[in-house]
């Protein structure tokens, strides 16, 4: 054989090669934040195809709160998936998800007795939040807030409160939904606003006794974490009992020990009538669930919710280890130590650049953004640092989001077991980058 026969070793793909091969196979509209193909990835770290690492203040937009590969979460799925994978719930059922929805009814608000229904996305458990709501009022209204972000299948898209990326040409929605303002000190929008919109909406366009539900998040996620006022919660409970409306608290991002409390809304000392749940749920596996009062959750007929893969075995399982090393390793609390935390930094970083910091917002556990503005004016949003921030960032290896009606605000959503040295060396990062943009 001639030497130039000689068999070459083929090159492993890097990260262009694999965005160029996305590019030509998969749609478009899928965007991708960070063009870094990750190998694996452990606790708050991940390392991509060609070997760089990177601290994840994303944990896959709230979801890995226990951390990438948690050793205990990995294990309960390996011994499921010894087991068996999928029976289908309705077909022929297994223990886990009893056990878990019987944790999940003792985990949620409040007193009145809970009942659960799993399903597999946080959109999911949106629509089946409105099935329930309808069944149960026989009404047909729902009322969503501006801003708010409740998932990408269609009626979740048409509570969504923001168009642009979500909406744009896919309608038209579902009707009888209607958007009111959502109270947000920093821009103004107070919540006697919110409340005389919703007065005006009841005599312009539906009237109280036809609304079924109204939906909130008690921290708006995709809407650039702006977080329910313990007032507001409360003002919402008060109307919905005055009405007999179905209050649901869409928990899919503040949930799960996220914010510093089990569920966000209690903050508010308020018992939301169903709550959507996922995410943070299963540790990065797909589950989902509606957690509701029991008589509002037995209103739809046998048959009338489900799906083939709602409550896979292998989520349970995983909810299961999670909800164990949630308790076990008190991330609870560890929620607020990490929110201190970043607070203290951002608020360095807020003193060094005054006029562009205009917000910090750490009252939620590790729920944690800063809005980014030009001279320090809240009606001015900086969507262009914003978004140079967050390429800077991964290209100096750290996985941040934005988020915002605006596309302004940077949101921190580490895992929950990340350890302080990892903030800190992201959070140098994050000033190193602010530092070069603005210099
Ligand atoms: C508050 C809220 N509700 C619903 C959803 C939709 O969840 P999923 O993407 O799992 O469908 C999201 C996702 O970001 C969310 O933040």
């Amino acid at each position: 054989m001639k030497s130039s026969e000689k068999q070459m070793t083929p090159l492993k793909p890097g990260n262009a090669d694999w965005q160029s091969r996305k590019e030509a196979a998969i749609a478009r509209a899928i965007g991708i934040l960070a063009p870094v193909y990750i190998e694996h990835a452990k606790n708050a770290e991940m390392w991509d195809v060609e070997g760089q690492r990177f601290i994840d203040f994303a944990t896959g937009i709230a979801v890995c709160s226990t951390g990438h590969t948690n050793p205990k979460v990995t294990a309960a799925v390996q011994q499921q998936l010894q087991l068996f994978s999928h029976t289908c719930f309705g077909i022929t059922p297994y223990s886990s998800a009893v056990e878990l929805a019987e944790k999940l009814n003792e985990l949620a608000p409040g007193s009145t007795p809970k009942k659960t229904m799993f399903v597999t996305t946080g959109a999911e458990a949106v629509e089946n939040c409105v099935k329930i709501a309808r069944a149960h009022t026989g009404r047909r209204g729902v009322i969503a807030f501006n801003g708010g972000f409740h998932g990408r299948t269609m009626m979740a898209m048409g509570l969504t409160g923001k168009i642009t990326p979500y909406k744009n040409l896919f309608g038209p929605f579902p009707g009888d939904i209607f958007h009111v303002p959502f109270p947000i000190e920093y821009l103004g929008i107070t919540l006697e606003q919110t409340l005389s919109a919703l007065d005006t909406l009841f005599q312009v366009d539906i009237a109280a006794s036809d609304v079924a539900a109204i939906i909130v998040e008690p921290v708006q996620g995709e809407g650039g974490f702006y977080p329910a006022s313990n007032e507001f919660l409360q003002a919402l409970r008060k109307l919905c009992d005055e009405h007999g409306i179905v209050l649901i608290a869409d928990e899919v991002q503040s949930g799960f020990a996220r914010t510093g409390k089990f569920f966000c809304c209690e903050y508010a000392g308020v018992e939301p009538d169903l709550m959507s749940v996922a995410k943070g749920v299963a540790g990065g596996f797909p589950l989902a669930a509606v957690i509701g009062k029991a008589a509002i959750m037995d209103a739809p007929l046998p048959g009338g919710l489900g799906g083939t893969y709602a409550g896979s075995p292998i989520g349970c399982a995983a909810a299961l280890a999670v909800i164990d090393v949630i308790d076990e390793e008190n991330l609870v609390v560890r929620a607020n130590g990490i929110g201190a935390m970043f607070a203290r930094r951002l608020t360095q970083l807020q003193q060094q650049y005054p006029d562009v910091i205009g917000d910090i917002r750490a009252q939620r556990g590790a729920m944690i953004a800063m809005e980014l503005v030009k001279n320090g004016d809240p009606n001015l949003p900086d969507a262009e640092l914003t978004k140079a921030l967050v390429t800077s960032a991964w290209q100096n290896g750290l996985i941040l989001l934005s988020c915002g009606s605006r596309g302004n605000v940077i949101r921190f959503l580490p895992a929950l077991t990340i350890s302080d040295n990892l903030i800190n060396e992201g959070m140098d990062i994050v000033s190193r980058c602010l530092n070069t943009l603005l210099a």
